[in-house]
């Protein structure tokens, strides 16, 4: 909103107008504006004091140059500030204009020496990570969160654009939709009996209630915070991660799933590289050199497809050593997944058709005899390995009914066995890791790097 300021310095009454930095870059010569930022360095000379100020709203900070009477000690690096001035061209090439100020307010100082940032030092990942409540004041950290709002935005209009119907799956539910055990349990503090008189968890995947709601809207979508407890330290596991999931009702084959797989996945990339250029090339030039390439060639060629029988062929007849076994039944290994990655081109690659027993109940049996599989799928992609994880799901009330019984999970799941019994549609669907995904786009190595604030075990810091 617009804001009328009365210029301190010449006590005029100049009028200015209150704008993001962003936008006073697109503004004209002579315009009277104010901002308000964070300094990024100051450097006074005999006659001017030069800052660079940034809000947050782009990469660039904004030039102010100002007269010596307008310095102040307290202009230090990281001091919040409001900047009054007019807008002229700039001598120097890489900046539009710059701001000559005619007052500059320091509203919050900032101690340059406890500050854990240093004036024009190009700070690791894995040093700022140390400073979650400040690691934002960074120029890769600030790109980063940028790139993950903007690449937000990018999957919820593919999902509009293509027809799916939005779901908000519940955070707190009583189901563990993977059945892997990986649940946090949701109690009152303190409490002696269950608050939902069942057991109840934070969701490990909205799954379950998207199929419900695929039963009506054909497609469907969610994308929230998503919780595992799982106990690693490894470099793409969160306790608390975003996945995006999706559902499609009265599917004819894999492909069906593939290609929104496929399609979702360049049209966030590509909604991406076209909106954040300049964030995304702060982090493929100087964060991490060279991905860009690999991006580039991700986008080129329709993803190869796999089976997991071929996948395995192909980890045999390798002379790579690797430290877990890849026979046929064994689960693929963050190693195995890199490896196919690699082997295929150092493109994403679909590995489908897994073995039954390795994956959850709802998954389609394949029913194909002795090497007994699943129609379940995984997209890996480079430098991360499994991104999105899929599958059929079994719509068939007489089969889904004999392996829940076979779990012993068939009164628990009654309702979900309902959703057979009253107008079944072959549907599948799968979900996305949105930390993987940035990694992947960016190239991060560690997942605690692409989010906000991460959760991992033993580490729930802030
Ligand atoms: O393969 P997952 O476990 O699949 C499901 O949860 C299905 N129910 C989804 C569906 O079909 N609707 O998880 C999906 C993706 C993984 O491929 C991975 O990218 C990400 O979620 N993921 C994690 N990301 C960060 N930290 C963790 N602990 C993750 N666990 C899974």
């Amino acid at each position: 909103s617009a804001v009328s300021l009365l210029c301190a310095r010449h006590c005029c009454r100049k009028t200015h107008k209150k704008l993001r930095i962003s936008e006073a870059f697109s503004s004209q010569l002579g315009a009277n504006v104010t901002v308000q930022g964070w300094v990024r360095s100051a450097r006074a000379q005999k006659v001017n004091v030069f800052l660079h100020v940034n809000d947050g709203s782009s990469l660039q900070s904004l030039q102010v140059v100002a007269g010596a009477e307008l310095n102040d000690p307290l202009l230090t690096f990281g001091s919040a500030v409001e900047v009054s001035g007019i807008l002229q061209e700039s001598p120097h090439e890489k900046q539009p204009l710059e701001l000559q100020a005619d007052s500059i307010r320091v509203i919050g100082e900032c101690d340059p020496v406890d500050f854990p940032f240093k004036v024009k030092k190009r700070h690791g990942l894995e040093y700022i990570r140390q400073f979650p409540h400040l690691r934002c004041r960074t120029n890769a950290f600030s790109s980063l969160l940028r790139i993950r709002s903007e690449a937000t935005s990018a999957i919820h209009s593919y999902f509009k654009d293509n027809g799916f119907v939005q779901i908000h799956t519940p955070i707190i539910t009583s189901n563990d939709c993977e059945g892997a055990g990986e649940l946090f349990q949701v109690e009152p503090a303190g409490a002696d009996e269950h608050f939902f008189s069942v057991p109840a968890f934070l969701t490990v995947s909205g799954q379950l209630h998207l199929e419900a709601t695929a039963g009506a809207f054909s497609k469907v979508y969610t994308f929230g915070p998503t919780f595992r407890a799982e106990n690693s330290q490894s470099r793409r596991h969160l306790a608390e991660f975003y996945m995006v999931e999706a559902e499609i009702s009265f599917t004819q084959s894999m492909e069906d799933l593939t290609k929104v797989m496929e399609d979702m996945f360049r049209s966030a990339t590509e909604h991406v590289l076209a909106r954040c250029v300049e964030d995304v090339d702060l982090f493929h030039r100087h964060v991490t050199p060279g991905h860009r390439e690999t991006v580039d060639s991700m986008l080129k060629k329709s993803f190869p497809v796999i089976t997991y029988t071929e996948a395995v062929d192909i980890l045999t007849r390798s002379s790579e050593q690797f430290a877990f076994p890849s026979d046929w039944g064994c689960d693929l290994k963050t190693e195995h997944e890199k490896y196919l990655v690699k082997h295929c081109g150092n493109v994403p690659v679909f590995v489908t058709d897994y073995p039954y027993d390795l994956k959850p109940f709802y998954a389609r049996d394949n029913q194909d005899g002795p090497r007994h599989t699943a129609a379940a799928v995984d997209l890996l992609v480079p430098g991360v390995g499994e991104l999105c994880g899929g599958s059929l799901r079994e719509e068939r009330l007489s089969v889904l009914r004999a392996r829940l019984e076979q779990l012993g999970l068939e009164d628990a799941y009654s309702w979900y066995l309902d959703l057979r019994r009253f107008g079944s549609a072959p549907h599948g669907g799968f979900g996305l890791g949105f930390e993987r995904y940035l990694q992947c786009l960016l190239g991060v190595d560690n997942i605690k790097d692409v989010i906000p604030f991460p959760r991992f075990s033993r580490s729930c810091l802030l």
